[in-house]
């Protein structure tokens, strides 16, 4: 066989994620563990999905069935782990179970959650084994995950059965890393190789910084936007990571997610009071006064309504929304839905601001999907003002459903929200760049003003209705990297080595 033909063979891909859309989700990176797998097997590659089970995934709802045991090594002990198996359409997904790690109410946030990961991460790569299944790329995504490359090339160095096993680590989001105190190092296995020390990066030489090693230890970086991936190279938006990116920069690639086009339809969509499409635009009306009318807020085609769907975090931006909020109702005369739970403080606001006006201002602070639904589908324009957005899945979801982004031009926000010119009929949302509420209350002017032109309004949302979201194009920029990782040589750059300093735990 030529190189070339080589280069072409079906890959074996095991990709491992925290969170997987339906069976559990805090956020964006569920859904894309959700739904690009599915598109890179159907461009006939074998990737499988690993995920913990978690206790509130229930075994009959999603038929798992058991198919082996694990023994994982954490530190000193040994855990044992049941693998399940159900499938995601045609993609395999294991589930590891451990009841003492993974029996809980929620996914994150708990005391022991490098423990967790690390079980799950591992048990992993335990369970390629004990299936003799070799993948020829493990794809890792976030800190929970990213010590699979670090043990890759470390303790697994010289293991046969690794050999010609590749990594890629996807960040989501840059600003969750994983930081955990020196002893994890010997839970992880990892106390004979010692500590990480860089030059740039000494307030990290005594913990064990999860992210940082997917970084160093990955064979391709992979983030969620071009544009984040120029910008986590820079201080203002590297969380602090920034200098050891820069030293692999021929290895950081964007890749714009994409979002499930079947889940996100607004024709087959049944959680709409009324189904729609492009064809059919004027029927989308129903839907908004429907939202209305369920938010207590006053009813009417003719007073524009923004939506806002997100974790309230310091990430989405809520403070500006908050800040503007009183223009928006007062000064404006527009309506605002907003859904999301968060940080306590947040809430608060919003409460406060919903209480307020409330014939003009309404929040959902609960996990509510179908409501997720109604928004998308009843709102004029959706508000994304983040500080920071690796790439932000929800504006594509809302073109898709004819709704109007209104963004912060950062991140994936900008490689996706093209500025409306109304002179040139170019763009197909509005966005804004200083982070303050004058910029993102200018936007939605701007916004209110195009929206009352019915032409130019259809126009925009035809343009976003008609724009391929889908994951196609990004799954094949997926499987370029997987081929580019299994071509490269599996250690760690020369030049970022002579950099790095392993010193021994103290
Ligand atoms: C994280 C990011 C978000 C991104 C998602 C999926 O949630 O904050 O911007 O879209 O991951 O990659």
């Amino acid at each position: 066989m030529s190189d070339r033909n080589q280069t072409k063979a079906p890959l074996r891909v095991l990709f491992l994620s925290a969170e997987v859309f339906p069976f559990a989700k805090t956020g964006g990176l569920a859904d894309v563990a959700g739904s690009l797998p599915k598109a890179i097997r159907k461009l006939g590659h074998d990737i499988r999905i690993v995920m913990p089970r978690y206790g509130f995934i229930d075994k009959d709802r999603w038929n798992l069935q058991p198919v082996t045991r694990v023994h994982v090594p954490m530190g000193d002990t040994v855990e044992e782990g049941e693998v399940y198996l159900t499938y995601l359409g045609d993609v395999p997904v294991y589930m590891v179970d451990n009841a003492r790690y993974f029996h809980r109410d929620g996914i994150y946030a708990y005391p022991d959650d490098a423990e967790r990961f690390i079980f799950f991460s591992r048990a992993a790569l335990e369970l390629a084994r004990a299936l003799d299944w070799a993948p020829h790329i493990v794809h890792c995504n976030d800190w929970h995950t990213a010590l699979v490359p670090n043990w890759l090339k470390t303790i697994f160095k010289d293991d046969p059965f690794w050999q010609n096993t590749r990594t890629v680590f996807t960040i989501h989001n840059l600003a969750y890393q994983g930081v955990f105190g020196h002893r994890i190092l010997e839970v992880a296995g990892l106390a004979q190789y010692g500590f990480i020390v860089h030059p740039e990066l000494s307030h990290w030489d005594h913990v064990i910084h999860f992210m940082a090693r997917g970084i160093i230890f990955a064979d391709i970086i992979t983030t969620v936007s071009p544009r984040y991936a120029q910008e986590i190279m820079t201080p203002e938006f590297g969380a602090g990571l920034d200098p050891l990116l820069r030293e692999r920069a021929d290895t950081v690639i964007g890749i714009l997610n994409g979002i499930d086009t079947e889940v996100w339809n607004p024709a087959t969509d049944e959680y709409l009071p009324q189904r729609y499409d492009v064809e059919h635009l004027e029927k989308r009306v129903k839907n908004k006064l429907h939202l209305q009318e369920e938010s207590g807020l006053d009813v009417g085609e003719d007073i524009p309504l923004f939506g806002f769907i997100g974790r309230l975090t310091e990430q989405k931006g809520i403070d500006l929304l908050v800040a503007a909020a009183e223009d928006v109702v007062r000064h404006l005369g527009a309506q605002l839905v907003i859904l999301g739970t968060g940080e306590e403080k947040w809430q608060e606001l919003i409460k406060s601001a919903a209480a307020k006006f409330p014939r003009h201002v309404h929040a959902y602070l609960t996990f509510n999907n179908p409501m997720a639904h109604h928004i998308y589908g009843g709102v004029d324009m959706l508000l994304m003002p983040s500080r920071f957005e690796p790439c932000g899945l929800n504006q594509m979801i809302a073109m898709r459903y004819g709704a109007i982004p209104v963004v912060r031009e950062v991140g994936g926000l900008a490689d996706t929200v093209h500025d409306f010119d109304p002179r040139t009929g170019e763009g197909n949302g509005f966005s804004f760049r200083p982070y303050d509420r004058t910029a993102l209350y200018t936007a939605m002017v701007r916004g209110v003003e195009n929206w009352k032109h019915r032409d130019t309004w259809r126009q925009l949302q035809v343009r976003g209705m008609t724009t391929d979201f889908s994951w196609n194009r990004s799954a094949r920029q997926y499987v370029e990297v997987y081929y580019r990782a299994l071509s490269m040589p599996g250690h760690v750059p020369q030049r970022l080595l002579e950099k790095l300093h392993f010193r021994g735990a103290p």
